[in-house]
């Protein structure tokens, strides 16, 4: 078997490297992505904000802190426990939302990580990571209001969650509630260790 932490390592060169969108002149760190290799969950965020492009770590600013609050409060895990990535891996300037053309050119890099971590759940944060995910996998994936919270069955046993961007809930409270309901549904469909033992996938 192929190591994990060397194929992810690789692929971390690989984009820190790349030049294939317009972000990487405007970049001061790739935020890779990182966590637990082996991890049953992974979250997949929409890109880095400032203090991420600053630090070349994903979700470390306040939608971070929440979003870090909720993997230890509501799913009792710790934030190591899991993998956290993003679907572009630099920064928009301004933290606009990303361009198509950039979602395109920077896909193989989450597709890789996808496949190499192997997650048996995918949270995606956000409508950016919603859409990927429903389009990878072919869910019929509507609106985040209306689909929030369900959980999808996608191919090779995966289970797929959409849910609100943590960052909405720092300026619309009222979504703190919803998000923490989101995340009380994750945790029924993970394991309480929250890494999977090796190769064998627990099944329900
Ligand atoms: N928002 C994201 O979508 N990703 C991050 O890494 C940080 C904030
Ligand atoms: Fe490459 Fe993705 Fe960065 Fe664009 S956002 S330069 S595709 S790594």
């Amino acid at each position: 078997m192929k190591d994990k932490k060397k194929e992810l390592e690789e692929l971390r060169r690989e984009v820190l490297a790349c030049r294939k969108c317009e972000l990487y002149k405007t970049r001061n760190n790739i935020v890779f992505g990182e966590g637990d290799e082996n991890a049953e969950l992974m979250f997949v965020g929409e890109a880095p904000g400032k203090q991420e492009d600053l630090q070349g770590r994903p979700f470390v600013g306040a939608a971070g802190k929440f979003l870090t609050q909720l993997i230890e409060e509501v799913l009792g895990l710790k934030r190591e426990q899991v993998y956290i990535a993003n679907v572009l891996k630099c920064r928009p300037p301004g933290n606009r939302d990303p361009k198509e053309k950039e979602i395109e050119a920077c896909k193989p890099y989450l597709e890789r990580q996808i496949e190499i971590i192997n997650p048996r759940v995918i949270c995606a944060l956000g409508r950016f990571a919603a859409n990927f995910l429903a389009e990878k996998y072919g869910l019929s994936f509507t609106s985040m209001m209306k689909d929030h919270g369900k959980i999808f069955s996608a191919e090779g046993g995966k289970k797929v969650v959409f849910t609100f961007h943590p960052a909405t809930a720092l300026y619309k409270p009222y979504m703190k509630g919803l998000i923490e309901e989101d995340f009380e549904k994750i945790k029924g469909i993970v394991s309480q260790k929250g890494k999977r033992k090796n190769t064998t996938l627990l099944d329900f």
